[in-house]
């Protein structure tokens, strides 16, 4: 099977319960997830929660992302989205673009496929994703790079644990769970 073919065979997502497809973000309330290429918060239980929830699976990620963290995440199968092709980067997997990246997600026979960011990619993938785990810290704040508006008719919250302002936690936060209605 050439590689045109199995890009054409993923199209028409979601995945048809073959293996779970989430997004996982962190956005302030108003769905601001980054300005100048970094996060704009440091909330140590968030990275806790990211690393325990996606550890073991591979994660998707556009390039500027890897740009940000500048090396594959430990314990992860970690695929980089990028239209060039000659790009590379130890340790990780290049992918054409979003079909082709979950294509290759779902050659490793993970039971669950995690979409990374940021902003761009989170935008191309909202529809065929079935879970969004998001993080959302209660602040307005400014930024440049955007989580999209989760559309209520069309997800719907299924948990939410609440956390206040502490000394590590300049911000209050939530960890929400959405499933695609
Ligand atoms: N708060 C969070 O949870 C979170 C998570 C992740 C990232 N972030 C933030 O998000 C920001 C980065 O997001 P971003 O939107 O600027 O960039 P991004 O989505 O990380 O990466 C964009 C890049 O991905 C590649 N790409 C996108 N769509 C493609 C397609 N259809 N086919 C092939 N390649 C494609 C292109 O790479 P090339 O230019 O190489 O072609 C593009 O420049 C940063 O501020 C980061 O801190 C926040």
């Amino acid at each position: 099977m050439n590689e045109s073919t199995k890009i054409k065979e993923t199209k028409n997502l979601p995945l048809e319960g073959r293996e779970a497809l989430a997004l996982i973000v962190a956005a302030s309330t108003n769905n601001v997830i980054g300005k100048d290429n970094h996060l704009v918060w440091n909330l140590p239980n968030d990275l806790k929660f990211f690393k325990n929830t996606t550890w073991g699976f591979p994660v998707i990620m556009g390039r500027k992302t890897f740009e940000e963290v500048n090396k594959p995440l430990p314990g992860r199968i970690n695929i980089v989205i990028t239209r060039n092709p000659g790009w590379k980067a130890e340790g990780t997997i290049t992918a054409a673009n979003l079909d082709d990246a979950i294509q290759k997600a779902r050659d490793t026979n993970a039971k669950q496929i995690f979409i990374i960011g940021g902003g761009e990619i989170f935008k191309q993938s909202m529809d065929i994703a079935d879970t969004i785990y998001i993080t959302r810290v209660h602040a307005i704040l400014e930024g440049d790079a955007f989580f999209p508006e989760i559309d209520e008719g069309k997800w719907e919250l299924v948990s939410n644990e609440d956390f206040q302002v502490d000394d590590k936690h300049a911000y209050a936060y939530s960890f929400q769970t959405w499933k695609k209605k």
